[in-house]
């Protein structure tokens, strides 16, 4: 049995300063590994609402969690829907655990992973109607380079994209390991010694645009913050630089407030600090963690606290 490993738990749920009573958000409650500390931490009363946009990974949460009981809601929808679904803006706090879940990866149908060979999917939530298929075979070369170098960080982005469109003319590219195939084989060879495998940033890019990871993720930070309570905590765990960098513009913005130009001697705009940055740099997992679950290798934590006086 697959099992997910909750990265960074420790001190996610030590900043998040979870007590008895709290009301939390689970913003990608996942597997319910986290989740399940903070009911624990926050016993006997405590509540959790788990939000996952992966109806099947909820099942898993749902039988993890039942021992809470009532206290627990398990919500199947965006994180950029949070204030829909917390209508009351008293939480205590957010936590946000980005990307996927190791169930996912390890799903041999829903093709995230280049691993073993599935249909072109990587759809987290099954509602949508894009799939990493259509990206490939309907867009076009510019566009696919652009995908791929923005959201991958590829450098090979270019020649990805060409040698794509030039395989989908001799026939549509549909399974996960057709597309890992394109992708060696555009990737000029001297370059083949990497320590990460040669379809990975590709396949980063893809589940990014497929799932509108990045487009949402400033809105809901911004949406998670309205819905705290004064001096209430939110952390965000993110897996690589563009997540973080949102993370980290995000929350150094609503620290500042004030937005006019700095020539403006007298504050025109009338924004005010929201938050305080508790963590000035991101905290990494240690060493141990790293050996004990590789995939937190590249994680980093960003916690906040929203101020009384907003
Ligand atoms: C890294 S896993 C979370 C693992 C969880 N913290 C645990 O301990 O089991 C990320 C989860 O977030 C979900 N997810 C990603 N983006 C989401 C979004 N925009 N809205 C809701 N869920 C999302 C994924 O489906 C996945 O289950």
């Amino acid at each position: 049995m697959i099992k997910h490993t909750p990265v960074l738990l420790k001190e996610a749920v030590e900043l998040l300063n979870c007590k008895k009573g709290g009301v939390y958000i689970d913003c990608t409650v996942g597997a319910g590994g986290h989740a399940e500390r903070i009911l624990e931490l926050s016993s006997p009363d405590g509540v959790i609402i788990g939000i996952d946009q992966d109806e099947e990974i909820l099942k898993i949460a749902e039988e993890r969690l039942k021992r809470f009981g009532e206290r627990t809601r398990l919500v199947h929808g965006n994180f950029s829907d949070i204030k829909d679904v917390m209508k009351n803006e008293n939480v205590d706090g957010i936590l946000f655990d980005l990307g996927v879940s190791s169930y996912q990866l390890e799903d041999k149908e829903r093709g995230f992973s280049f691993m073993s060979d599935a249909p072109l999917d990587m759809r987290m939530d099954k509602k949508t109607k894009i799939t990493a298929a259509d990206i490939i075979n309907r867009s076009s070369e510019r566009e696919l380079s652009e995908i791929i170098f923005k959201y991958g960080e590829e450098r090979f982005a270019k020649r990805i994209a060409s040698f794509i469109v030039r395989e989908r003319e001799r026939k549509p590219i549909a399974t996960t390991l057709q597309l890992s195939d394109i992708i060696m084989k555009a990737i000029p060879a001297r370059f083949h010694a990497q320590k990460i495998h040669l379809a990975t940033r590709t396949f980063q890019a893809l589940r990014i645009a497929v799932n509108r990871e990045l487009e949402i993720l400033e809105k809901s930070l911004l949406d998670a913050v309205d819905i705290l309570k004064p001096e209430g905590r939110m952390c965000v765990i993110s897996f690589h630089s563009l997540e973080d960098r949102i993370v980290k513009r995000t929350f150094q913005r609503l620290e500042k407030g004030c937005i006019c130009p700095p020539k403006i001697p007298v504050c025109q705009c009338g924004i005010k600090p929201s938050i305080k940055i508790i963590t000035k740099k991101p905290v990494a997992p240690a060493e141990m963690e790293i050996k004990a679950n590789p995939r937190a290798r590249s994680a980093k934590l960003r916690a906040a606290e929203k101020l009384l006086t907003v």
